[in-house]
């Protein structure tokens, strides 16, 4: 071994599922030189091939295996990274393969899951197998969603004691992205008990299932307040233009607040003034950093992975208490210590009315 740095270890990662996301993180890992992208999987033989052909152009990656089964893949591969990126109803088979796969780390996108009884079944899977996972809520690494965690992390707003997240695009999609940077604004504080109500079926058979409408409050236990307000009912954000990046994030103190919207820029009033800057989530800009963290974790235990699951499944928890709230009313009490299919009860109690819109522009999406 010559003199200087030693060796960077590349990591061997797969990824299973070759749709945009999936896509996304192949990108990202093939582009790493920490990490080896060394197979993916699609169940679709035609994907596959035109997938491998543009992660080809990204690198050329002579080794990369192609499988129409992620099972064998693993096998053949035996990855240090088990990636995949499904939609939301296919996570706890995965993350099977995934944990029997001697993988050092799994990543998987939001949500965690679509209900508490499954989001359970992958944490006890995941602790079982004792690997590393991450959850991509990977829009914390825009350049104005960092600003705004400085000027809140830098106390310029004093002390924090009301957190906030809007977003047009219903709860499955959105939600868990609301409720994560949230919690990184109140530095990850563990919730004591949430309320929330629910409006608007239509949705409630979409792949990424939820009610058109979910609102409600949270109380962290350090005092801070979150407030949600998500899908059809949420409030406009003027300042962006594109519907799903419709979201106002933010945090409130003593002496001022900060927000980010994500598809436009940032804003913060402080014992300083009003500031504000540019700024849209770019999936291109946030998964570099996002997929280099994995690296360092899996480099080093004392560097865990800013999107750990751990902290995802705080944020489901949060989303499936708002939901329980509006099935059984009244306040939840957090941690949950008991897993339900919350899809299946807000079937049986959303109100069978049409969901009130904020937005004209809402009617493309809630159409029932
Ligand atoms: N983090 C973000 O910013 C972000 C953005 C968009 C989507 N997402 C999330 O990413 C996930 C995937 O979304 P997408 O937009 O890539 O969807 P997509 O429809 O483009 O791709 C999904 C892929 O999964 C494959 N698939 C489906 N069922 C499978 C199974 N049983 N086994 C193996 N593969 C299977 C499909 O063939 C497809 O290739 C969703 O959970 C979505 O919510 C996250």
């Amino acid at each position: 071994m010559g003199q200087g740095r030693p060796l960077t270890p590349r990591y061997r990662a797969i990824v299973v599922g070759m749709g945009k996301r999936g896509m996304h993180h192949a990108t990202a890992f093939a582009a790493n030189p920490r990490f080896e992208l060394a197979g993916i999987s699609s169940r679709d033989q035609k994907r596959l091939d035109a997938a491998a052909v543009k992660l080809n152009e990204v690198k050329t990656l002579g080794d990369l295996k192609l499988s129409t089964d992620a099972r064998a893949l693993v096998a053949e591969v035996k990855p240090d990274v088990f990636c995949f990126c499904t939609p939301p109803n296919v996570r706890l088979s995965l993350i099977e393969i995934g944990s029997a796969s001697g993988a050092k780390l799994i990543a998987f996108e939001k949500p965690v899951a679509m209900t508490s009884a499954e989001g359970m079944a992958i944490k006890r899977a995941i602790d079982t197998a004792r690997v590393k996972a991450v959850v991509s809520h990977q829009h914390r690494y825009g350049e104005h969603y960092k600003k705004v965690k400085d000027i809140i992390a830098s106390g310029a707003i004093g002390t924090v004691h009301l957190v906030y997240g809007t977003a047009t695009g219903w709860a499955a999609h959105m939600l868990s992205h609301l409720v994560d940077y949230t919690m990184w604004f109140n530095d990850y504080g563990p919730a004591e008990w949430v309320m929330g109500q629910a409006a608007g079926r239509g949705k409630l058979t979409d792949s990424h299932a939820a009610p058109d409408y979910v609102a409600g409050v949270v109380h962290f236990s350090n005092g801070v307040r979150g407030i949600y307000d998500c899908g059809a009912g949420a409030p406009d954000v003027p300042e962006v233009q594109y519907w799903w990046r419709k979201c106002r994030i933010g945090a409130q103190g003593t002496d001022g607040y900060a927000e980010v919207h994500t598809g436009g820029g940032w804003r913060a009033v402080t014992g300083q003034g009003v500031q504000s800057g540019p700024g849209g989530m770019d999936y291109e800009h946030d998964m570099a950093p996002y997929v280099d963290q994995m690296a360092d974790w899996l480099d080093d235990d004392a560097k865990p992975h800013p999107a750990r699951f751990a902290r995802a499944y705080q944020g489901l928890e949060i989303m499936s208490a708002l939901y329980r709230s509006a099935i059984e009313g009244g306040q939840i009490g957090l941690p949950l210590t008991i897993g339900v299919d919350e899809i299946d009860g807000l079937r049986a109690r959303v109100p069978d009315r049409k969901v009130l819109m904020t937005l004209t522009e809402s009617a493309k999406e809630y159409k029932e």
